[in-house]
């Protein structure tokens, strides 16, 4: 059995899709959790949510750790993840997708969120997140109820992104 999952390319159904809550975090959700990190790190990004590999309950992975600098891995591992708290400071930061590849474009967001989560542990965590962090992890939870970053573009320059990944699937047979 391989290591790691294939990574779903827009367009799919199941990028649009809200994932479901996970009752626990039980061995196969563990499991779950280090495939989609090696998938990850394979990519690479920073990070994955369930529907990019085609399952639709509530988990995603990050780690922010420049791995290219020689910076020790710091994973992040969320269940059932949930916003308990926004700033009303926003922030601007460019942002890709592993899911809509080569294509990145400035995203508004609140600048600070505190987020709620079972850990790979299945215990009860909170993260609070500024800088690229926060805006990882939004974008991360957003795919979870099936929003891409592409949808806070307007619809020309969204239509712009996607017809170039369609050009690409064809061009590198992603
Ligand atoms: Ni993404």
């Amino acid at each position: 059995m391989s290591n790691s999952y294939d990574i779903i390319i827009v367009p799919d159904p199941v990028l649009k899709q809200t994932a479901q809550p996970v009752s626990k975090v039980d061995a196969a959700v563990q499991k779950q959790m280090d495939k989609m990190l090696a998938t990850m790190y394979e990519a690479p990004g920073i990070g994955l949510a369930a529907n990019q590999v085609n399952l639709l309950n509530r988990v995603l992975v990050m780690d922010l750790a420049r791995k290219d600098e020689g910076e020790a891995p710091t994973p992040i591992c969320m269940a059932n993840p949930e916003i308990i708290w926004e700033s009303e400071e926003l922030s601007v930061m460019q942002e890709g997708c592993l899911s809509i590849p080569q294509q990145y474009a400035d995203v508004e967001r609140p600048a600070r969120v505190r987020v709620k989560y079972l850990n790979r542990e299945g215990k009860q965590d909170e993260l609070e997140a500024d800088g690229l962090l926060s805006h990882c992890v939004q974008h991360e939870i957003d795919h979870l109820n099936g929003v891409l970053f592409v949808d806070y573009l307007s619809s020309l320059k969204r239509n712009m992104m996607l017809r170039k990944v369609q050009k690409l699937k064809k061009q590198m047979v992603l």
